[in-house]
C-alpha cells in the first residue's frame, strides 16, 4: 500500500510530470497548455499557507499520485465546502492509489471542520466516476458541454459528499 503524506517542495516535479501528463493525455484536466514547475511551486505554496493539503502517495519514495483540495467558490458563503483533485500516474493507477488519496482528503477535510467536500468530472470520466461512487459521493450536477477538449464538448459532473 502506498504511504500517504503532506507533499514537500521535492515532490514538485513528479507533481508536474502527473499534471502534464493528464494535461496531453486526458479530460481530467481542461487545460492544453502544460504546467510549469514555477506555477505548481506556487500553487502548491499558496494551498499550503492556507492550510489546505497538498497530499502525495509514494511507494518506495516514487511519488504515484497527488491530491488536494482547496475553496470550492471565493465566496465566504462557501467556506464550508472545498473542491478536490485527484491525479495518479497513468502505470499506478487501478492499484488502490486514488482510494487512499481520497480517504485521506476526506479526513483532513473533517479535520477542518468542512461540511462538502466536492468533485467536478468529465462526465465520460468512467474511472473517477468508479472511485467516487465506491468512496460515498453522489451526483449532484450535472452540466451539459460547459467545457471543450481535443475538438470535443464535455459534460461537468459535480459529485459530494457529506462529511
Ligand atoms: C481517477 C483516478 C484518480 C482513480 O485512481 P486509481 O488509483 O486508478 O483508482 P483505485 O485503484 O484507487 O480505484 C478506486 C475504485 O474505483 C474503481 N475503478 C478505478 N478505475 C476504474 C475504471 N477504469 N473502471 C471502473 N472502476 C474503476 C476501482 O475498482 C476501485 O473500486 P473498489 O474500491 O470497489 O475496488 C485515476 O485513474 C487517475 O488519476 N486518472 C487520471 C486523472 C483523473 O481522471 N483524475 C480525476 C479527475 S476528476
Amino acid at each position: 500500500m502506498p504511504i500517504i503524506r503532506d507533499a514537500i517542495e521535492s515532490d514538485l516535479p513528479a507533481i508536474l510530470a502527473i499534471t502534464n501528463e493528464a494535461i496531453a493525455n486526458t479530460t481530467a484536466v481542461w487545460n492544453n497548455t502544460p504546467a510549469t514547475l514555477e506555477a505548481r511551486t506556487a500553487w502548491m505554496r499558496e494551498r499550503q499557507a492556507r492550510g489546505f493539503p497538498v497530499l502525495v502517495a509514494t511507494d518506495g519514495g516514487k511519488v504515484l499520485g497527488f491530491a488536494s483540495f482547496g475553496d470550492f467558490r471565493p465566496f465566504e458563503g462557501y467556506l464550508h465546502t472545498v473542491e478536490h483533485s485527484i491525479y495518479v500516474a497513468p502505470e499506478a493507477q487501478g492499484r488502490g492509489v486514488g482510494k487512499a488519496l481520497l480517504a485521506a482528503l476526506v479526513e483532513r477535510a473533517r479535520a477542518l471542520g468542512k461540511h462538502v467536500i466536492v468533485g467536478g468530472i468529465e462526465a465520460g470520466n468512467t474511472a473517477s466516476i468508479a472511485l467516487h461512487t465506491r468512496a460515498g459521493f453522489v451526483e449532484t450536477g450535472r452540466l451539459p458541454e460547459v467545457g471543450q477538449k481535443f475538438g470535443r464538448w464535455l459534460d461537468l459532473v459535480f459529485m459530494q459528499r457529506m462529511l
